[in-house]
């Protein structure tokens, strides 16, 4: 795959390059993406099961969608395109993630500065004492876990609809955006604010922005570059010409 010469200098003279991701960027490892044509909001509407009010309403329902999901990810792993990523920390002056997948799947491949906007499967919490329910327990008859503190109700550790992104999570992610040199779009419609404004937050700050993605978004023409690759396939090929620019 071919990489433009633009893009290889961009990222041979970046000091600071940050790469959002989405969902896109984990089709390759078998989890589903939301939408588009295997998309999971095909067949489930967001509000029924990816909301406060969802849970509240029918909390073994959403606890059955989200123990489906935690099986597929726990029987998935990091594709190319994740250690591509983890790569290029170890290539570029300054190198951060900043990802809208619940999946685990970049700490899992290796990479280490991730701001995580929407949470993380593998972490639980307790709506009633907050107390972080750290190992994972089988699900009850009754459908939802207990908390292991005050037994109140415990909710996977992942914003849904609505709801406020982890502070300190979302202003790491301005910090990084706002200083970025580049910034790749991988894998994302982009059309889930705030966090599908920061790319354009970036160029808006004199980024060079380049989105990977097979299929055109609703960031494309905001885009410096378009690579319409996979990030399997494109995010090795970026190393490569990283690590030949680097002699
Ligand atoms: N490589 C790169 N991009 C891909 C690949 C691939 N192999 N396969 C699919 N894509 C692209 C699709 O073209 C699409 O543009 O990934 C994008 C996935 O878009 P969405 O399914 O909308 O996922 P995302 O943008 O991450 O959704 C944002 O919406 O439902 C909420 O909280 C959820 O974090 C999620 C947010």
């Amino acid at each position: 795959m071919k990489i433009s010469q633009r893009l290889r200098d961009a990222l041979l003279s970046a000091r600071r390059v940050v790469a959002f991701t989405g969902a896109g960027m984990s089709a390759e490892s078998g989890v589903p993406t939301f939408r588009g044509h295997q998309g999971i909001w095909k067949k489930f509407r967001p509000e029924e099961l990816a909301s406060m009010e969802a849970f509240l309403r029918n909390p073994a329902l959403v606890w059955e969608w989200y123990a489906a999901r935690k099986k597929i990810i726990r029987e998935v792993e990091p594709n190319p395109g994740h250690y591509a990523l983890a790569r290029m920390e170890s290539l570029l002056p300054s190198f951060t993630i900043v990802t809208q997948n619940i999946d685990n799947l970049h700490r899992r491949a290796g990479s280490s500065t991730i701001f995580e906007l929407h949470g993380n499967i593998e972490r639980n919490y307790c709506i009633d004492c907050g107390a972080p329910q750290e190992e994972e327990r089988p699900i009850p008859s009754s459908g939802t876990p207990e908390c292991n503190e005050c037994s109140g109700l415990v909710r996977p550790d992942v914003v849904w609809f609505g709801e406020m992104l982890p502070e300190d999570q979302w202003e790491g992610a301005e910090r990084a955006i706002e200083s970025a040199d580049v910034v790749l779009s991988i894998g994302t419609s982009g059309v889930v604010y705030p966090a599908a404004g920061l790319p354009v937050r970036g160029k808006q700050r004199g980024a060079y922005t380049v989105e990977i993605n097979p299929e055109p978004t609703e960031l494309s023409d905001w885009m410096d570059e378009v690579v319409r690759e996979s990030s399997a396939a494109a995010l090795p090929a970026l190393v490569s010409a990283l690590e030949r620019g680097r002699g």
